[in-house]
């Protein structure tokens, strides 16, 4: 008997900063590499924080305080409608919790969370914090100094491997707001299958014709993702027994 498989299709979504741009979250890139006047080697690496870790402290609790002001947009919230329809997953190279505060469950930060902050000596105390700043003299429970829950420049990526299986299983793959300049995990969109379907939404062309089976949606998150999720759900109607 020859049964047609409606099983639904795994869709994995990798996110950069131009997701957050509508909700007022400055991208890297269109400000020109700066982050609130700062270079990235001044407050985004081991020699940063060697070197100044006051600047470094200062820096992460003004975009703490930023990103506690900004909400998600429609963009975050037309993904967590996907979720609704689809298994779905989220890696995310922004550090804010806007796809979590949209009400999406399944997120994989590669770069870390500025919600999180953890012992400079014993990595794997972490600590999640929500207003409050962290200075020099606050420590974790064996006394060492907090820091940033950031992958700084040069700093190893754990969750790339866990991403990459995931986007190995893909059937569709989003790419939403990334440049993707920066690997590893610009290096995930070639971990996809072959004949995964890839739609890319960014107003600026970054991939055209490099990519095989690659739709641009050329336009901005908020237009684009509610636009594409809507084609899905149509394109996929849930049926009774799933
Ligand atoms: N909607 C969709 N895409 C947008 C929008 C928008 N409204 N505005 C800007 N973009 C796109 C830009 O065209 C660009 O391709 O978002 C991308 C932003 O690129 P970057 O600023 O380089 O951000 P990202 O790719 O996430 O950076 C990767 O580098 O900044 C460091 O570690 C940091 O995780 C970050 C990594």
């Amino acid at each position: 008997m020859f049964v047609q498989n409606f099983m639904k299709p795994k869709i994995v979504i990798l996110s950069g900063a131009g997701i957050s741009a509508e909700s007022g979250l400055k991208t890297f890139r269109d400000s020109g590499g700066l982050w609130e006047e700062h270079s990235i080697m001044e407050v985004a690496t081991p020699e940063a924080w060697k070197s100044n870790p006051e600047l470094v402290l200062k820096f992460y609790n003004e975009r703490r305080k930023q990103m506690l002001k900004a909400e998600p947009n429609a963009a975050h919230t037309a993904l967590v409608e996907l979720e609704n329809h689809f298994s779905a997953t989220i890696i995310t190279q922004n550090v804010d919790d806007l796809h979590e505060r949209a009400g999406f469950k399944n997120v994989l930060h590669l770069h870390g969370e500025l919600l999180k902050v953890r012992s400079e000596r014993y990595p794997s105390l972490v600590y999640d914090i929500q207003k409050e700043e962290i200075f020099l003299g606050d420590t974790c429970e064996k006394g060492f100094q907090l820091r940033p829950h950031i992958v700084w420049f040069g700093e190893e990526v754990p969750m790339i491997v866990p991403a990459m299986e995931l986007v190995a299983q893909a059937d569709i793959l989003i790419v939403v707001g990334t440049s993707l300049n920066v690997y590893p995990a610009a290096g995930l969109l070639y971990h996809a299958p072959y004949e995964c379907r890839k739609f890319l939404v960014d107003p600026a062309d970054n991939l055209t014709g490099k990519v095989y089976n690659l739709e641009q949606l050329k336009m901005p998150a908020t237009e684009g993702i509610p636009l594409l999720v809507s084609r899905l759900i149509a394109e996929y109607p849930a049926d009774e027994n799933n």
